[in-house]
């Protein structure tokens, strides 16, 4: 397994939506272990497939991460088909938005769809952490970010220090 380069904002590539999985070869597992490695080496809790370039619908995760990397999962062709209430994540952050954190108001509880990485159908109910995550992930999928939910203000501000970072370079 080897380790991806993950992708950074402001690259565009995080902006395209992907495209469902329509077959599960060995290619595509593949890609995911490469991209199970690449998380838990960031480290990050969880890493959508566009982060690493490959613009499919699949997402991974692991919001408890051991030494045995044991509790991977992985949600292809995701979709949130019912959601309740609301949350405040505080401090969120992303691995393809270096060097930022906000609060983000998300969905409380969602019930999502997808297929897992055999290709069986599956449904799963998510609250708290677990709902974030799946939200931010399944968010990367659409080429939207976390910063998208913080306000103008706040995102400009990043965005020129990013700009400046990128030009001082
Ligand atoms: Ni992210």
């Amino acid at each position: 397994m080897s380790k991806l380069k993950i992708l950074t904002y402001p690259d565009n590539v995080l902006r395209h939506p992907t495209r469902e999985l329509e077959t599960i070869d060995g290619d595509v597992q593949k890609m995911i272990d490469h991209m199970s490695a690449t998380m838990y080496a960031a480290p990050g809790v969880g890493l959508a497939a566009i982060q690493v370039g490959w613009d499919r619908s699949v997402l991974i995760y692991d919001i408890s991460p051991s030494d045995d990397g044991g509790s991977l999962q992985v949600l292809i062709n995701p979709r949130i088909i019912d959601h309740e209430g609301e949350i405040l994540s505080e401090n969120e952050g992303c691995l393809s938005v270096p060097e930022f954190r906000a609060d983000v108001t998300r969905y409380a509880s969602i019930l999502v769809e997808g297929v897992d990485r055999e290709g069986r159908p599956l449904k799963l109910e998510a609250e708290g952490m677990l709902a974030i995550v799946l939200q931010h992930e399944i968010d990367h999928l659409k080429g939207k970010l976390f910063i998208d939910h913080i306000s103008a203000l706040k995102r400009q501000l990043y965005t020129r220090r990013m700009k400046k970072k990128l030009r001082s370079k």
